[in-house]
């Protein structure tokens, strides 16, 4: 054999070797990037509807549930906070929320709801984003005397009522939004899927 048929098998040899090597590398690479265009049990969780069961929200209270990184607050509103409701029109800033990229369609009426006593509304301030407090209290000494129930934003103060509308005088731009839901049966709610859509 002479030295260059060495050198010749040996430069095959090498050649060979690189290509298998680059196979696997490009493979190595294909495949996590192939997972991760698949979306995790966890993410797609995390997208998901919410099915609440509202007869566990004894009347005038709130359950927070969280969809989609975000709390929702489902409200059980008795007929006192509904009559409450429905007398300071004049004080808010878009009481027949004309605003329609703050509730589906089938939620703008007076009671921003599917059906009035119950409320359903994602938990953030529209000014820069907070949770506001619950406060369900007619009148108490921090919030004025005509202090009708609802929400109150302790970051800049903010004031909502209890159909989740903004006063008049909040650094709030809006009323708070209406996540798309429906009812599953008289006592079960799908947050994140609209009336009238297939679960
Ligand atoms: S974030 Fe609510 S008032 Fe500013």
């Amino acid at each position: 054999m002479s030295d260059k048929s060495v050198d010749t098998s040996k430069r095959r040899f090498l050649v060979t070797m690189a290509s298998a090597a680059g196979g696997a590398a490009t493979l190595g690479v294909a495949v996590p990037f192939v997972m991760s265009m698949m979306p995790s049990a966890r993410a797609k969780a995390a997208g998901a509807p919410v099915e609440v069961d509202l007869g566990k929200i004894e009347p005038g209270m709130l359950l927070a549930v969280e969809w989609r990184g975000k709390p929702v607050w489902v409200v059980n509103r008795t007929k006192e906070m509904l009559d409450l409701m429905s007398r300071h029109d004049d004080k808010l800033t878009d009481s027949a929320s004309e605003n329609t990229s703050q509730q589906p369609d089938y939620c703008k009426n007076p009671h921003r709801s599917i059906k009035p006593e119950y409320l359903v509304v994602v938990g953030i301030c529209t000014h820069l984003g907070c949770s506001p407090t619950f406060r369900k209290e007619v009148g108490p000494a921090d919030l004025g005397a005509d202090w009708p129930g609802g929400w109150f934003c302790p970051c800049h103060g903010s004031r909502f009522d209890l159909a989740a509308r903004v006063f008049n005088g909040s650094p709030a731009p809006t009323n708070l939004v209406i996540p798309p839901h429906k009812y599953l049966s008289d006592t079960k709610v799908l947050i994140g899927v609209d009336q009238g859509a297939a679960a």
